[in-house]
């Protein structure tokens, strides 16, 4: 198990507790935080799910696409944190991960 820090945008934090295999919008979602859209269900069109990562966990994470950034570049709130969580898939290696949720656009 290893653990995902998520701050919603009341500033408040909620600690998940999860095992590898699914992705950071996943385990948001399914923890009850229902402020995180996620629209399209993962498949990469919505931008729902923009999450800011702390940037101590960028060089662990799945490199960004193209798509993933032509989609963030939709967001007028990117900035150099920005990730689509459904496109971060939760592993063990990110233990202690942090992630805010971007403001609703
Ligand atoms: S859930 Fe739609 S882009 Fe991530």
């Amino acid at each position: 198990m290893a653990r995902l820090v998520v701050t919603r945008r009341d500033g408040l934090p909620t600690v998940i507790e999860a095992a590898g295999g699914r992705s950071v919008m996943e385990l948001i979602r399914d923890h009850g935080i229902d402020e995180l859209l996620a629209m399209c269900g993962g498949c990469c069109s919505c931008a729902t799910c923009h999450v800011y990562v702390d940037p101590a966990f960028a060089d662990r994470l799945p490199p960004m696409t193209g798509e993933e950034d032509d989609l963030l570049d939709s967001a007028a709130s990117r900035d150099a944190n920005s990730r689509l969580s459904c496109q971060l898939a939760f592993t063990d290696a990110l233990d202690g991960l942090r992630v805010t949720i971007a403001q609703e656009e």
